[in-house]
């Protein structure tokens, strides 16, 4: 079993598609195990994404980030990390696979409705930044 964190982003929230989005991931075999809705603050987005800081889009994802409430969510699953990318289709919603979360819901390669770690160091990390051990169910 492997953990993931998924983040609904602030497009996905406004859209009304968390419902969706959480089914999409429970019918193809990942589990919720720790769950928060919130609103990052600027220096909140700037630190979980820093590792994108050198990156011509970075202010202008951050202030998107911090534009509205977001749903972060600790996925588990057999091969999780994989898994949940393949759920949510590529980065660029215009070369995602017909059926993904994004090629059906994202507007742009920034409004793209989610994240999903892409290793297992960045999973942990990213799952730390959000929540303490005692939120997650076993
Ligand atoms: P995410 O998987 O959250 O990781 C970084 C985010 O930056 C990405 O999804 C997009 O929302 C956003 N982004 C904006 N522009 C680009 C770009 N040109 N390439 C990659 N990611 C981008």
């Amino acid at each position: 079993m492997e953990q993931t964190l998924s983040i609904i982003k602030p497009d996905g929230v406004k859209k009304n598609i968390i419902g969706e989005v959480i089914r999409r991931f429970e019918s193809n075999g990942l589990s919720v195990k720790a769950m928060r809705m919130l609103q990052m603050t600027r220096e909140e987005a700037e630190g979980f994404y820093a590792v994108h800081k050198e990156r011509p889009f970075f202010n202008s994802l951050t202030d998107f980030m911090c534009s509205g409430p977001v749903v972060v969510m600790i996925l588990e699953g057999q091969e999780a990390i994989a898994l949940n990318r393949k759920i949510m289709g590529a980065t660029d919603f215009k070369e995602a696979e017909a059926g993904t979360i994004r090629k059906d819901f994202a507007s742009s390669i920034e409004s793209n409705v989610v994240h999903g770690s892409d290793a297992p160091e960045t999973a942990a990390t990213e799952i730390a930044y959000f929540f303490s051990s005692l939120d997650i169910m076993a």
